[in-house]
């Protein structure tokens, strides 16, 4: 057979939970020293075979071989042992263990029934090393930023045993350079025989680094195919299953809103360390986008906006009145809402369900006083599950259960539900397919149209362009220019994020 370098057969794999037949007989083969791609809408069950794959899910049939030999791993530390290892979308890291516990939590070396604390600092710096990251192992893991958490992540994933490494969106808060760093430990790796499975949102990534890609749909196998003879038009309608003309770029008549009342104005502000005094006009109905790489300042200077941090200098102009935030809840009383960039620090509550997040902000703003009536409340989490497309059995279910996607637009939701005058979103399309992305964009400037501000954070330039009438761009820390409507180009921004290096 033309499959003798399959190294894992994954054949007919079956599970439901209530109200989703989330995988229905699904294929997948993959073999040796390749790095296979698996590709979906959010919700198509990419997690759901890695879980089943890693024993963290129990498969309701099918069956799953290594090597040839049956397996059936019951629990992660199982698959670990047979050498499947996961880094997941959502990384479970300790922040107040430090570095090195965190590479050897669950695994700590003894030494006459004492914790090898040398062994695991060396060891941990080596692991890290094959990832070419030079931090200090002895700090906690809380001190470092998203980024480099995905990488101890990733360090702590791939051991000599491994054979099979699984990345579910590794690369979702890593930027361009991080990225670089991480595909060429990939590549290596996979050089050195390992398989790759690799699940991302982002499609030049996947065309990048992928051999191989297969395709889920609402939980079936779509198909396998090989990425360097397949157009990119084609892997998306098979993800999507259906023509997508929102996809289409939004028309680039931006209307002329230099002229719209000021909704708020940053003069001087400005924290210590955090982020350098600026100034920014923000008018009504205007998208502003903030551009800049990761670490720039974006989220920073977002955060003084939101209260997350007080300023020390400058002031804030809402509507011509002064105001000081010392807390988020002083923002949201001036209707500002704030969608953050880390959905599990900051966002959801995967125990509450669906419902409860949703109606989470609104119900805080009212006060226990005046609780929204359960009716009130189901009103609003059907209006929103629709009107955001989120895929979930029902309105009843912990939130934790919905795919990662699926949760930020909850998050999406929950906000949206305040009827914000200014709503800043940072990175809010992080680990949702294409098809969600161009929904969510769409929506965010339909309610731009209708007199909402936005400020708009993300890493992909191309996106904020084509969202933004205008563009502040960011660099260490400080806001070095502002780049008009016409003007916005990538090479433009580039240039400039560029020009402030000297
Ligand atoms: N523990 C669970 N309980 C109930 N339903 C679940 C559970 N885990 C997953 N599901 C459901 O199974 C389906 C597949 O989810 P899965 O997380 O595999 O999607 P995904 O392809 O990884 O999506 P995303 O791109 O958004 O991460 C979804 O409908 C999800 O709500
Ligand atoms: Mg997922």
């Amino acid at each position: 057979m033309a499959n003798d370098d399959s190294i894992l057969k994954m054949s007919g794999i079956d599970i439901r939970f209530p109200g989703v037949h989330a995988l229905d007989n699904v294929d997948f083969t993959l073999r040796r020293g390749e790095i296979h791609s698996l590709m979906g809408e959010n919700g198509a069950g990419k997690s759901t075979l890695i879980k089943i794959l890693t024993g963290v899910y129990r498969k309701d049939g099918g069956t799953m071989t290594l090597n040839g030999e049956e397996i059936h791993p019951a629990s992660p530390l199982e698959a670990r042992q047979l050498g499947i290892n996961s880094v997941y979308q959502e990384v479970n890291l300790c922040d107040n263990l430090t570095v090195a516990e965190n590479i050897y939590a669950g695994r700590q070396k003894t030494r006459a029934g004492k914790i090898d604390w040398k062994y695991i600092k060396t060891g941990a710096e080596e692991a890290l090393r094959r990832l070419n990251i030079n931090i200090d192992v002895t700090r906690l893991l809380g001190s470092y930023s998203v980024a480099v958490k995905q990488m101890i992540a990733i360090a702590r994933a791939v051991n000599m045993n491994s054979i099979v490494l699984i990345l579910d969106e590794p690369t979702s808060s890593l930027d361009r350079p991080e990225v670089e760093q991480l595909f060429t430990t990939v590549r290596k790796l996979r050089d050195e025989g390992l398989s790759v499975i690799f699940i991302s949102h982002f499609l030049d990534q996947v065309y990048e680094l992928c051999d191989r890609v297969t395709v889920l749909r609402n939980g079936k196998r779509i198909g396998e195919y090989v990425l360097k003879d397949l157009p990119k038009l084609d892997l998306i309608s098979y993800m999507v299953g259906k023509d997508f003309s929102s996809l289409e770029k939004r028309d680039k008549s931006r209307r002329n809103k230099a002229e719209n009342e000021v909704l708020l104005e940053a003069k001087n502000l400005g924290k210590r360390h955090l982020v350098a005094p600026f100034n920014l006009v923000i008018r009504k109905g205007e998208t502003l986008g903030l551009a800049g790489l990761l670490g720039s300042g974006r989220t920073e200077a977002a955060n003084l906006l939101f209260g997350i941090d007080e300023a020390d200098s400058g002031e804030l102009l809402i509507e011509n009145r002064k105001h000081s935030f010392k807390r988020p809840g002083d923002a949201i009383k001036e209707l500002i809402a704030f969608c953050p960039e880390d959905r599990k620090k900051y966002g959801i509550i995967p125990e509450l369900s669906v419902r409860e997040n949703i109606i989470l902000v609104m119900q805080a703003k009212n006060g226990i006083a005046r609780f929204i009536s359960r009716q009130k409340q189901e009103e609003i989490a059907k209006r929103y599950i629709e009107m955001l497309n989120i895929v979930t059995p029902s309105a009843e279910i912990p939130v934790g259960n919905l795919s990662g996607g699926n949760q930020q637009k909850v998050i999406l939701a929950r906000w949206l539900v305040t009827k914000p005058e200014l709503l800043i979103l940072d990175e809010p399309t992080r680990g949702i397919d294409v098809h969600a992305k161009a929904e969510i964009m769409n929506l965010a400037m339909k309610l731009c149209d209708e007199g909402m501000s936005l400020v708009f954070i993300s890493s992909e330039l191309e996106e904020v362009i084509r969202c933004s009438d205008r563009i502040a761009v960011m660099r260490d820390r400080k806001k070095i220019a502002e780049v008009p409507g016409e003007d916005m180009s990538e090479e433009k921004i580039l240039k400039t994020i560029a020009s402030a290096e000297a």
